[in-house]
């Protein structure tokens, strides 16, 4: 048993509640206080439904959580419990996975630019996986960490408009040089990583990568390396209405890797997804703080007819640079709902959604079709588990919107399996197997083969 989550950690729910049920609850709850001012609701039921849907769909590929997609203490003690991995950009993100007890060795540095500071933390902490792509960061692992275990980051596609800034990884062409110059440094290198960004990218795409990803493998191999591990990123869908589902996006890839690192071929699998663990767990409720009015024009309408119509601005207490910082990560524009049903017949305006009022510059949402709201009134954002929580709330850094974790208890029994605590009855196996959903037919298979033990990893 891993120990990482206990019951006293989430509210048991019964299957079938809905995490806005127990946000209406608790904005009943909230009545009376009048300082809460956004909060979110997490169903950890629904990670843990992604996992075994992801253990179906990539049977060979182990997960490691990015810590920077959502660094609340629940959703690592559920990862950590359920065998998952950990994507690190820094020292604190490894701080906090550590301090819940996760080990070093399922934990992986993944950021391309480290600082010389971290590095050495990680190295004093028994961290040792690491990426780089390019010189100076090769320089920096070798001076600062004499056993860090590095991945390549490569680029499958070398044109300047398939990547923005953002994107890092280096061309086929100088992975020999950046090899070579790992050889002279006697930096041990351990395989290939690439991140595809999480654009809505075309499921080809991952089978180029994992094309370049062999060809990098065998430069390495005629170097004398021994790479044993290759790294597929992130940037699967967090949620349905995406143009490729992740099953598909998964298909294409089991193809890739069958045919260029066949099972058996001595090359362990590991992806990094972020977005697709955690977007739908999370359901965010924000009051609105102010509000503005600005009379919209319209040039030719009657005067009647334009006085009813106007522009409205809403504040939030929270904003870009906080819960909402998921806009700055490709996040789609949130959508709010009313938590009061408007009226059929009032209508509704043209609205803007910002932070705080200190900053001109925090837009959230613009050209929103809203009833005429007032100060006090929740809006309602669901799919906010990605990009919104940063890990500083977990070290005492920014206060951070308050979070209630929820779990049903089928689900709590699945996560049970994966603590070495399989059911104990015929009714208790019964309710974890239920098929209730594509996710949890896994469940059943889990029951009886436990097909994915907890990564020994590399
Ligand atoms: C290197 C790397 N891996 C994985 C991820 C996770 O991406 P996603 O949340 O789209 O799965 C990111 C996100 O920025 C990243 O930079």
């Amino acid at each position: 048993m891993n120990g990482y989550l206990k019951e006293s950690n989430f509210m048991m729910v019964e299957e079938g509640f809905t995490t806005r049920d127990l946000l209406e609850n608790l904005l009943v709850e909230l009545g009376q206080v009048s300082d809460q001012q956004a909060f979110f609701v997490a169903d950890l039921g629904d990670i843990v439904k992604k996992h075994l849907r992801f253990l179906k769909a990539l049977p060979r590929v182990k997960p490691y959580f990015p810590v920077k997609c959502n660094g609340s203490e629940g959703v690592i003690r559920l990862l950590a419990e359920l065998g998952a991995g950990f994507a690190c950009t820094n020292k604190a993100e490894i701080a906090c996975v550590q301090s819940i007890g996760v080990p070093a060795d399922k934990i992986f540095y993944s950021s391309p630019c480290k600082q010389v500071a971290h590095i050495k933390y990680a190295a004093s902490h028994g961290v040792q996986l690491m990426t780089f792509d390019n010189e100076v960061e090769l320089s920096k692992v070798a001076r600062s960490h004499p056993h860090a275990r590095l991945l390549l980051g490569i680029t499958a596609d070398s044109s300047p408009s398939a990547h923005s800034s953002m994107m890092f990884g280096t061309t086929l062409k100088s992975c020999r040089h950046l090899l070579e110059t790992a050889k002279e440094k006697a930096v041990e290198v351990v395989g290939i990583s690439f991140h595809l960004g999480s654009r809505g990218l075309e499921p080809q795409t991952f089978a180029q990568s994992v094309a370049v990803a062999q060809l990098a493998f065998e430069i390495g191999t005629e170097l004398g390396y021994q790479m044993h591990l290759l790294d597929i990123g992130g940037g699967f869908p967090g949620t349905e209405d995406t143009r490729t589902r992740f099953e598909e996006i998964a298909a294409v890839i089991n193809s890739a890797l069958d045919l260029y690192f066949p099972d058996g071929c001595g090359v362990e699998i590991v992806a990094t997804p972020g977005r697709y663990y955690i977007t739908s767990a999370f359901t965010f409720a924000a009051s609105i703080t102010a509000r503005e009015e600005v009379p919209a024009e319209q040039p030719g309408s009657d005067e009647e007819e334009s006085g009813s119509k106007k522009s409205l601005v809403y504040h939030l207490s929270d904003g870009i640079y906080s819960t909402f910082s998921c806009l700055l990560f490709d996040s789609p524009c949130p959508r709010p709902q009313l938590h009061k049903r408007p009226c059929p017949d009032h209508p509704s305006h043209s609205s803007s959604l910002r932070g705080p009022p200190e900053d001109a510059e925090d837009h959230i949402a613009d050209g929103l079709e809203l009833p005429e709201l007032q100060v006090g009134d929740w809006l309602i954002f669901e799919d906010m588990g990605a990009y919104t929580i940063a890990t500083s709330s977990l070290l005492g850094g920014c206060p951070q919107p308050q979070i209630t974790y929820a779990m049903s208890r089928v689900a709590w029994k699945a996560v049970q399996f994966f603590q070495g605590k399989p059911p104990q009855t015929e009714d208790d196996r019964e309710s974890v197997c239920a098929p209730l959903s594509c996710g949890w037919e896994m469940a059943e298979t889990l029951c009886v083969t436990p097909v994915f033990t907890p990564a020994s990893i590399i």
